[in-house]
């Protein structure tokens, strides 16, 4: 389990290993746009200020995976990760 901080909405949430990030901010209220919810269109990508992803999907390149991470799926290997969302 890991954190995430939305830095634009200001709020933090914590991502358990049955939750994805993208449900656990929205469940705090923190709309992420999805589509396939599956790693493969990029709907729901965003940038990273901090911390380190767990990168599950198939959309990114290893160049955007340096500071861009898909909230449906992927993951993180820091105890925080702070998105800009
Ligand atoms: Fe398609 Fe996340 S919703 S990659």
């Amino acid at each position: 389990a890991f954190e995430v901080l939305a830095a634009k909405s200001g709020v933090r949430v914590h991502v358990g290993p049955d939750d994805t990030i993208a449900g656990a901010l929205g469940k705090a209220g923190v709309k992420v746009t999805l589509s396939c919810e599956q790693g493969i269109c990029g709907t729901c990508v965003v940038n990273v200020l901090e911390g380190e992803p767990d990168h599950r999907d198939e959309y990114l390149t290893e160049d955007e995976q340096t500071d861009q991470i898909a909230l449906c799926c992927s993951r993180s290997h820091s105890p925080l990760l702070v998105v800009d969302i």
